[in-house]
């Protein structure tokens, strides 16, 4: 168990950052501090089964990454075919629900497939509600929402007026899910590069140093003990004020 139970978060995402200075301290090509990073993928998955958390969502490739050079971007999309195939079975017998999220069609047809032959494999397991981000951007999400409303309105099944935050938010990739509590940043930067943007409106943010490949069970241990220490206001007063007033 991590040391935050009583204070665990509902959803957590994550931005796995630093692979490529992973690799380059070692002096082994960016594609293996790629790969190096799979094993801490695995590692937050069991530790969020085990402590109950709900939900866990993963940056692992941006809209934005796309401009990057064809061989990262080819080396990562292998990457991501190869994952599937050899962690499909396991996670399915974790009874986590896999999902991606992103723009689908800018994807290759064969990754395409098998992205929706994992959903479908594990669509009815009730255990960790598990999101991966592949050509995914926090502005991407926003105007494909508003597209699909501005589809509903058009076709007047409903009226702009009843375009509310919640609708709104029925709308974005993560539909159906607490929103993230806790975002966690690897390797140092302290940004949201384009993540979930109107997702992390509340979250508690940690950053940490340690590049991705390397983040360990201690590491998630201290972000929870971090976010177990956060007094939550969502712009209310804290409660020990407005309970002596
Ligand atoms: C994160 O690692 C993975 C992706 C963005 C795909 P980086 O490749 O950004 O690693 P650094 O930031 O260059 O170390
Ligand atoms: C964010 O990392 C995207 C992922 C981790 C998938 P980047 O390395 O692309 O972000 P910047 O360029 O440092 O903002
Ligand atoms: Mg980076």
């Amino acid at each position: 168990m991590g040391p935050a139970n009583a204070n665990l978060p509902r959803h957590i995402a994550i931005t796995m950052d630093g692979n490529g200075r992973w690799a380059a301290a070692r002096g082994v090509a960016r594609a293996a501090g790629h790969k190096a990073g799979l094993k801490p993928v695995r590692m937050c998955v069991e530790e969020c089964t085990r402590s109950g958390v709900e939900a866990l969502t993963l940056f692992a490739f941006s809209s934005e990454n796309w401009g990057r050079p064809a061989d990262e971007v080819g080396s990562l999309m292998s990457l991501f075919l190869e994952a599937l195939d050899r962690e499909i079975a396991e996670l399915d017998a974790q009874a986590v629900r896999l999902r991606f999220i992103g723009e689908r069609k800018s994807l290759s047809v064969r990754l395409q497939a098998r992205i929706a032959a994992a959903e479908e494999r594990t669509a009815a397991n009730r255990g960790l509600a598990l999101q991966v981000a592949v050509s995914y951007g926090g502005r991407w999400d926003i105007i494909q929402a508003a597209q699909s409303l501005a589809r509903e309105c058009s076709n007047g099944s409903i009226r702009p007026e009843e375009i509310s935050e919640a609708r709104f938010a029925e709308a974005l990739s993560l539909a159906g899910l607490p929103d993230p509590d806790l975002h966690i940043r690897t390797g140092g930067e302290r940004r949201i590069s384009n993540f979930l943007l109107w997702q992390l409106a509340y979250a508690e943010l940690y950053f940490t140093e340690r590049l991705w490949p390397d983040f360990a069970v201690a590491d998630l241990n201290d972000a929870l003990s971090f976010f177990a220490s956060r007094e939550r206001r969502f712009g209310q007063r804290p409660a020990a004020v407005s309970a002596a007033r």
